[in-house]
């Protein structure tokens, strides 16, 4: 029973499945009975109804429901199961703002009965079918790998599971299936698919759960090519099941062009304002702001905002508050309307200046310097922060694109030691591989993201299949042979044994649900999630163990 409203004489109840709402009038001929029970009725109670469909009365026909033509007036009302009053409401007014989310995680299972999250997980199931069904059609296998394994880095820290009949050692929850596909490709299966959990112990946000699936697939005797061939042809199916007709091929931009000209490897296509390296129009001008930077090599880059002069003080002020967040030099700034210019470094700028950087009247130009690790972001955030204050129009609703050539290494933060990418199976590019031991950072890989949206959909790569490629990528990470048998020694022997050429990819099918379904976060669309914080607030997980559990797996916990 979603919502009653009671008139006195006649009695209506919006009666709720999965499926919408009906609306049951308990009118004054209707028995006795049913409108003593229809007068006693409390919200989300389980009841049985028995009557007649009819048309509802012209006047009372409402257009917004799908049901809105007829209504089912009842012979017989009967309470299944009462419910209690309600810790959260499901039915809720229009305009009515949800409960906290907290409380509606703690109440999941009412929280879970709100039309909107029946519909997000409806969408959720069908995605779930065309996934498997495109991949079969593709003669992809389904095959399942254990949950309980070997550490597979994915660059997050594991979650582990103390065995009891072996004291002191531990399971890990895989972070992904990697290593298992690769070794399903060693033995012959050609290609494989799994709807895989995973498994990850990271900073959670609105986009990462602990727990979360990917369609997962590897493909033997493929490249590149036929990767990203079976990956597009998942998600333009994917698409199509939510209602959406996408263009194949999708494009492609290299990671140090997407770095380049948006200043992320998961660029929104859907506008432009695009990042421009300025240095070699802004170093003769002088400006103080730049110049003790510019002697080091870094560079100018900025964006031309077309229509920027409409940007207020507060805003460029917010704008320049976020860039030194994230640890930039600020940024600098330059306006011009007719003939005034104005901004932090107007007075060094001419229009002929700000003209050859395309900033022509109306529109700002946007500019910081320093080391690319440092401007990238910022400029990204920029970027995003005036698409937004501007409320730019998107050129097209769905931008798809490929993100390919990455980098093999990438610097440790820290120690500045070479540190994988992504995982340590990726196979270099060949062209770059004779300088992977002489210039390790120059060396991309045949590694390729999926991007929507500026959202990172999926990743993949083909894979190392050379054991002695895979032990000298081992050692760059500064693992010892004898540590790399250890960990690894059960994918060595397996690209020992004959290892067919293969890729794959792994595409996050919580995001796509996420993005399809129109929802703000995964919570919304995995049905009993983690907080930010790793709670299970419905279940009360994680919980303590007992003296006696953990006694029996050799635990003891120190606080
Ligand atoms: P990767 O680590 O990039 O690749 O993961 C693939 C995709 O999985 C999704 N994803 C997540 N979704 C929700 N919560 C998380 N914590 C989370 N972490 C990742 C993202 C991501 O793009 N084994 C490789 C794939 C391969 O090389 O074939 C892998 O797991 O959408």
């Amino acid at each position: 029973m979603h919502r009653r409203r009671d008139l006195g004489g006649i009695v209506f109840i919006d009666l709720r499945d999965r499926a919408g709402i009906v609306q049951v009038a308990v009118g004054p001929t209707a028995p006795e009975e049913a409108r003593r029970v229809a007068g006693g009725l409390t919200s989300e109670s389980v009841v049985e109804v028995d009557g007649q469909v009819a048309a509802r009365p012209a006047n009372m026909k409402n257009p917004d429901l799908a049901t809105g033509e007829v209504e089912v007036q009842a012979t017989k009302l009967a309470v299944v199961a009462p419910a209690a009053t309600p810790a959260i409401p499901v039915a809720r007014g229009k305009g009515e703002e949800l409960p906290a989310e907290e409380l509606r995680l703690k109440h999941r299972h009412l929280d879970l009965r709100r039309p909107e999250m029946q519909s997000n997980f409806i969408l959720r199931h069908r995605l779930l079918q065309r996934a498997r069904r495109t991949l079969s059609e593709l003669e992809f296998l389904e095959i399942e790998t254990p949950v309980l394994t070997k550490p597979t880095p994915e660059g997050a820290r594991d979650y582990l599971v103390p065995s009891r009949v072996h004291p002191g050692e531990f399971y890990a929850l895989p972070q992904s299936p990697q290593i298992y596909k690769q070794l399903l490709m060693v033995a012959g299966f050609d290609r494989y698919f799994q709807l895989a959990r995973c498994f990850r112990d990271e900073d959670l946000r609105n986009d990462r759960q602990p727990e979360f699936t990917q369609i997962d697939l590897e493909a033997s005797f493929v490249g590149q090519e036929d990767v990203l061939g079976y990956v597009e042809a998942v998600l333009v199916s994917l698409w199509d099941e939510a209602g959406h007709k996408i263009a194949r091929p999708f494009p492609r931009i290299t990671w140090r062009d997407a770095m380049e000209r948006y200043g992320t490897d998961k660029p929104d296509l859907r506008f432009g304002f695009p990042i421009a390296d300025w240095t070699a129009q802004v170093k003769p001008l002088a400006v103080p702001f730049f110049q003790s930077a510019l002697k080091d090599g870094a560079r100018v880059r900025g964006l031309a905002v077309k229509g920027g002069g409409v940007l207020s003080r507060k805003d460029v002020d917010q704008l320049a508050e976020a860039a030194k967040q994230l640890g930039g030099a600020g940024l600098a700034w330059v306006k011009r309307q007719g003939e005034q210019i104005a901004g932090s470094v107007g007075k060094h700028f001419t229009a002929e200046a700000l003209g050859a950087l395309g900033v022509g009247d109306g529109d700002a130009a946007l500019m910081t310097v320093g080391p690319d690790r440092v401007t990238s972001p910022v400029l990204d955030r920029v970027r995003q922060e005036v698409i937004r204050r501007l409320g730019a129009s998107p050129t097209a609703a769905h931008a798809f694109c490929w993100v390919v050539d990455f980098p093999l290494f990438e610097p440790d933060p820290e120690t500045g030691k070479p540190v994988f990418a992504h995982h340590p199976f990726t196979s270099p590019h060949p062209d770059d591989i004779a300088r992977l031991d002489t210039d390790p950072f120059s060396c991309r890989a045949l590694h390729y993201d999926a991007v929507y949206n500026g959202n990172e959909l999926g990743s993949g790569s083909i894979r190392i299949t050379d054991a002695a490629i895979q032990r000298r990528v081992f050692g760059h990470l500064g693992m010892s042979p004898e540590d790399a048998e250890t960990r690894f020694g059960f994918l060595l022997s397996g690209l020992q044994a004959g290892a067919p050429p293969h890729g794959g990819f792994a595409i996050g099918f919580d995001r796509v649900t996420m993005l399809l379904a129109g929802a703000g976060s995964l919570r919304d669309v995995i049905a009993f999630p983690k907080t930010t914080t790793a709670r299970a607030l419905f279940e009360g997980a994680p919980a303590p163990a007992s003296p006696a559990d953990l006694a029996a797996l050799h635990i003891e916990v120190k606080r």
